[in-house]
């Protein structure tokens, strides 16, 4: 009886081990290491051309911002900053770059630094998922959850259909609506130095 229990015992530790040398012989082909920390990512191997996102799923993060007018000149600064990336956002965004788009809006929305104005964000979200299907879309969709928060707060309502002169963002490129060819990668210059070097290599 006890040496047959050895027996499987045995047999279950020479099989585990045959199984990580085994993994640890033919690392997954894509594995992916984190370019900051250098560690390589448990979630190697599978199909994915980018690492999985996670963290986009919790509550919100920061605390409360007491001071009034900091939070009004966060939120200035920060409207500016996502309607700027949605009217630059893809016409034709590939399936990765709608999850990025989306995984940012939900991200955003554990992080912003006003903790109550996330709250407030992340029903809004709950309500009006993220539209990432073309650039018009994701820009209407985000004008119109802008409204929504500035009818909360007794503000004029923004005319959407103005989207495109207030965030003309003079950055050198095509208007809004024209085709935009495919990026050189080694053309830095293409947007000026600075905006060339960001992009890396995308
Ligand atoms: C996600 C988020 C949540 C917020 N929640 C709160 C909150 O709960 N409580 C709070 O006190 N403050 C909150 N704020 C800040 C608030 O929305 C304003 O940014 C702040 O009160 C300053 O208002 P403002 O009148 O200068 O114009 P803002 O609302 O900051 O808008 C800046 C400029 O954007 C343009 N604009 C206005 N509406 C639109 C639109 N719909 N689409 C496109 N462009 C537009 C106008 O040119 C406007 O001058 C939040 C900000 C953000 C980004
Ligand atoms: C509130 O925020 C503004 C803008 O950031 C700042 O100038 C001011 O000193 C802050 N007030 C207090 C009491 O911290």
């Amino acid at each position: 009886m006890i040496s047959r229990f050895a027996k499987s015992f045995v047999a279950i530790v020479v099989a585990l081990l045959l199984l990580s040398t085994v993994t640890f012989l033919h690392p997954p082909s894509r594995s992916y290491i984190d370019p900051w920390s250098g560690e390589q990512s448990l979630h190697s191997g599978k199909a994915h051309a980018n690492p999985p996102i996670h963290g986009t799923d919790g509550g919100v993060i920061m605390s409360k911002l007491g001071n009034a007018t900091a939070k009004a000149e966060l939120g200035r600064a920060t409207w500016k900053l996502l309607h700027t990336m949605t009217l630059r956002y893809p016409e034709k965004p590939t399936p990765d770059e709608r999850e990025a788009l989306s995984s940012y809006f939900y991200l955003f929305s554990r992080l912003y630094p006003c903790g109550e104005c996330a709250a407030e964000f992340q029903m809004l979200l709950k309500k009006h998922p993220p539209q990432t299907a073309s650039r018009l879309s994701a820009s209407l969709w985000l004008c119109a959850l802008h409204n929504i928060v500035n009818e909360r707060l007794h503000k004029l309502e923004f005319d959407c259909a103005h989207l495109d002169e207030t965030y003309d963002c003079g950055c050198g490129d095509e208007p809004v609506g024209a085709k935009s060819p495919t990026p050189d990668p080694m053309d830095l210059g293409r947007d000026g130095d600075e905006v060339g070097m960001m992009r890396g290599g995308k």
